[in-house]
């Protein structure tokens, strides 16, 4: 251990000292009847100053530079230049050990040429190799291992041709998404014209393909295949369609109907791709930009399409507008109320009325200078339901006495001595409204005038309330007396349905006070009616 720990700095130092390093000669392989050129690495080499000698040691040491012209070369099949020694057409005589050097025998480069005159043989040694993944771009190179240099005077490229077994094929090999199949043997022969004479040289290239276990998924769209987005008009839209692939050379595009869209973001629309690696897949978005959303935008189908295959397909419709909802929520809303408000007004029409009369004194007041809220007048009712003398009397102390209405009665308030007619009419003269109540037994006087009656309301205009039993109600209307018909179709009606009717909490007063205009003097009837 020792001894070899010393020894390595001891040779290091006397190659350091000499210059010569014992190198291992280069193997290189070429097939009998091609082309084959040797390059001396020596860096020390300067055109203008040195020469470089090369020496063969073939059959015999033979000095190929110092002492033989180029056309003697030429007969050899050999042609120097500079540091390089090329062998036009290989034989077997040409193979052997090969040195350069810079005239200095201490400081020699080797190389060790084999012919080959069996393709087989030639081909255990010098195949090259390559390994692409199914599903991957997979290109191969012609190998330029030991060819003649570019500048080599009178030597001109004359191409790359490729074969596979026996198979020509295109000048260069590239696939897009190679196969397990394409693997294989790819032989590739470059041309060389040296004198009128082609010089050849091939090499064999292995293609293995493996299988991408990384990325075994063809590529796809991973967007929902068919979308519809919504838009504001006049706003800015951004679709994105989003694939997966297992090769960047997978191409994402977009198309309006079925014009290609730019990607030049200068257009009004166009799309930019963004592309993200990760060990596995190659995740892309084709981004569409419609940089202002019209009408016209709207009316087009937007295709996004991965490799031809994966087809993406886009409709745009406008966003409903916001205020078109509410506004139609709005409507629907009112009409409710709308509706719920009539519903409740029919119906609760009369409690409505009197609760504001009552509470809040909502009612007109007229200053008309009329005495009397009301006129009650009787009628003969052709039945016995009419209001007998304690029901008209109800009718009135709780008409005055709870309601503050002030009335105005034939018997009480008119003064005696004048003409009946006259005295009626003074009556409804005062009043505001004129309650004609079915009496049983007839009072009187009022029945024989309900002909003068009807014509002074026509022509007062007062409002008439009629009250009716629910009997005259049923009776066919042709058994009333034709004036009293009249007056029912001209006023208000309010059915007396008898005890029922009594309570002031009944429908029927309420119906009556409904129809009465509210009482003028009610201040000053509530204080009596409290004292009372
Ligand atoms: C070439 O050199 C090797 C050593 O590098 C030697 O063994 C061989 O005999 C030589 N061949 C000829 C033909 O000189
Ligand atoms: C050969 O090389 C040695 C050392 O590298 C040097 O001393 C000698 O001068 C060289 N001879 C020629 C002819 O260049
Ligand atoms: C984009 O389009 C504008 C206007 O058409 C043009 O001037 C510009 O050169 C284009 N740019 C590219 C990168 O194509
Ligand atoms: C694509 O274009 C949009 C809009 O101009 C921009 O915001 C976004 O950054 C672009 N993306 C790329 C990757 O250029």
């Amino acid at each position: 251990m020792m001894v070899k720990l010393l020894l390595v700095p001891l040779f290091l130092f006397l190659t350091s000292l000499t210059g010569v390093c014992p190198r291992r000669p280069r193997d290189i392989g070429v097939k009998t009847g091609e082309m084959v050129a040797l390059h001396c690495p020596d860096t020390r080499y300067n055109h203008s100053y040195t020469r470089l000698f090369w020496t063969s040691y073939t059959t015999k040491k033979m000095d190929l530079t110092s002492n033989m012209s180029s056309a003697e070369q030429s007969q050899m099949g050999i042609l120097v230049h500079k540091t390089s020694l090329v062998i036009l057409n290989a034989s077997v005589n040409h193979e052997g050990n090969y040195s350069c050097s810079l005239g200095n025998a201490s400081s020699q480069f080797w190389f060790r040429l084999t012919v080959y005159t069996s393709q087989r043989k030639y081909e255990e040694g010098n195949m090259y190799s390559e390994t692409c993944y199914t599903q991957k771009s997979c290109s191969l190179n012609c190998p330029d291992k030991n060819i003649p240099a570019e500048n080599t005077p009178d030597i001109t490229s004359n191409g790359i041709t490729w074969h596979k077994e026996g198979e020509s094929l295109p000048e260069t090999i590239y696939f897009q998404k190679v196969e397990k199949n394409d693997h294989g043997v790819y032989t590739c022969t470059r041309s060389y014209l040296h004198h009128g004479q082609i010089y050849k040289m091939t090499f064999t290239v292995k293609l293995d393909v493996k299988l991408n276990k990384e990325c075994k998924k063809s590529a796809v769209i991973t967007s929902p295949r068919k979308s519809v987005v919504q838009v504001d008009l006049g706003s800015t839209v951004v679709i994105d369609c989003e694939a997966v692939t297992c090769s960047a050379l997978d191409d994402v595009i977009w198309l309006i109907g079925k014009s290609f869209v730019e990607k030049n973001n200068s257009f009004p629309v166009f799309y930019n791709i963004t592309q993200e690696n990760n060990t596995e897949q190659i995740h892309m978005t084709a981004s569409l930009v419609i940089k202002k959303v019209s009408d016209e935008d709207i009316s087009k189908n937007y295709t996004c399409k991965l490799n031809s295959d994966q087809v993406l397909i886009v409709t745009l419709s406008p966003k409903p507008r916001p205020s078109h909802i509410s506004l139609a929520v709005g409507v629907v809303g009112m009409v409710v109320v709308m509706v719920v408000s009539v519903v409740i007004y029919v119906k609760f029409k009369i409690d409505i009325v009197l609760f504001l009369r009552d509470t809040l004194g909502c009612h007109r007041s007229t200053s008309d200078g009329k005495g009397y809220d009301a006129f009650l007048m009787y009628y003969k009712s052709d039945t016995n339901a009419g209001l007998n003398a304690y029901d008209r009397n109800w009718l009135r102390s709780v008409l005055e006495e709870k309601y503050g209405y002030s009335l105005c009665l034939y018997d009480r308030d008119v003064l005696p001595g004048k003409a009946v007619a006259e005295a009626v009419l003074d009556c409804i003269e005062q009043s505001r409204a004129v309650v004609l109540v079915p009496a049983s037994p007839d009072p009187g006087p009022g029945s024989g005038l309900l002909s003068v009656i009807h014509a002074a309301l026509v022509e007062r205009q007062t409002r008439l309330v009629f009250i009716k039993t629910e009997t005259t109600e049923m009776s066919r209307s042709g058994s009333l007396p034709e004036a009293l018909q009249l007056l029912g179709e001209a006023g208000d009606c309010v059915t007396w349905k008898g005890i029922s009717s009594t309570p002031p909490s009944s429908s029927f007063w309420k119906q009556l006070r409904y129809y009465l205009p509210a009482p003028q003097h009610a201040q000053k009837q509530r204080l009596l009616s409290q004292t009372i």
